[in-house]
């Protein structure tokens, strides 16, 4: 028989109000609580305000107002200010699907709200570090990367995750700036995707995902800068040799592969030892690991020889 323990942070089955509750009362308050970008949210990814918070991860700071988090953005394919709500609006985020690709059990394309059946939605309060020395804390609605690495059933060999993110012509301008070299990709070891604090994000604040933070899906990875965090992932691929990514691609003397955050590895332009907090603007000092490395720092014991910080 299959005996379930609750963690703290779990309400049981029955203290959760139920989808069809929460539903109705939605669409009661409006149609418009349902709609972003244009486009009919999946009924899965309204139900985000259900999800509970995991106490676990501690962000030792003030969660940064919504607002700040959801209008000072990087988004290149749309523009490259912080300033990409307009513009993002146009992002289509329904229909979503996702191919999970490479060296995996069966390769398949998954739609977002069967993925979504699949796991357990939880809130968790994560540190965010730009590599442009800002940082919020963000109350980001997902489940642990783990799982997406189990459902995908990776082979043996498999030792990369590449993730893909959107690309849609139509509504992003920023495509058309050709020297970048699209599409915006990023990867992790399948380690890193395994360890306990890699998330994959679908909501923040309670609610889905804006498109300008990545709208429908996308990730966290909260140790590492956040160029590492890619937006609406539309495809997953494992395989034995590292990836190419985006930024690495454009300027790999300023930014690697690993880019763990270490406030004593200053950019080539400018330093890393503190930080400016959205929200206050107050300069903070930078953590090692953006302060995760008791989860982390057993990552890299052997990497030595590697660019950890770039
Ligand atoms: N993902 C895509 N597809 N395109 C981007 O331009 N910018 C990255 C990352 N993911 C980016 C992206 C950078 S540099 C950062 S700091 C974070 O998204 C910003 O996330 P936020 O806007 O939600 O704070």
């Amino acid at each position: 028989m299959l005996i379930r323990i609750c963690r703290g942070w779990e309400l049981p089955e029955s203290a959760v109000t139920p989808e069809s509750v929460v539903m109705g009362r939605r669409a009661a308050i409006g149609a418009g609580a349902g709609l972003i970008g244009g486009a009919v949210l999946p009924a899965r990814a309204q139900a985000q305000g259900q999800a509970m918070r995991n106490p676990r991860y501690r962000p030792e700071r003030d969660i940064t107002p919504e607002r700040d988090a959801t209008t000072y953005n990087n988004y290149y394919e749309f523009n490259m200010s912080k300033d990409v709500v307009r513009q993002a609006s146009r992002l289509r985020v329904s229909p979503w699907s996702i191919k999970i690709e490479g060296l995996v059990a069966q390769e398949r394309e998954i739609g977002l709200e069967d993925l979504l059946r699949q796991v357990r939605l939880e809130e968790r309060v994560y540190r965010h570090r730009c590599v442009e020395a800002w940082s919020m804390v963000v109350p980001w609605t997902g489940f642990p990367m783990s799982e997406l690495v189990r459902l995908a059933q990776p082979k043996p060999e498999a030792k990369y995750v590449l993730f893909e993110t959107a690309v849609q012509r139509d509504t992003m301008p920023g495509l058309r700036q050709n020297w970048y070299p699209w599409p915006y990709t990023e990867g992790l070891t399948v380690a890193e995707a395994q360890n306990e604090l890699a998330f994959v994000v679908t909501g923040m604040y309670g609610k889905p995902l804006p498109p300008q933070n990545g709208a429908p899906i996308r990730i966290h990875v909260p140790w590492k800068y956040g160029f590492k965090s890619g937006k609406s992932i539309v495809r997953v691929r494992f395989q034995t040799e590292r990836p190419s990514t985006f930024w690495e691609a454009l300027q790999s003397t300023e930014y690697g592969f690993w880019a763990n955050v270490n406030p004593e590895v200053a950019h080539p332009r400018w330093s890393q030892a503190s930080e400016r907090v959205l929200g206050t603007n107050e300069r903070v000092p930078t953590r090692l690991f953006n302060g995760y490395g008791e989860f982390v720092a057993g990552l890299y014991t052997n990497l030595q020889n590697e660019r950890l910080w770039a």
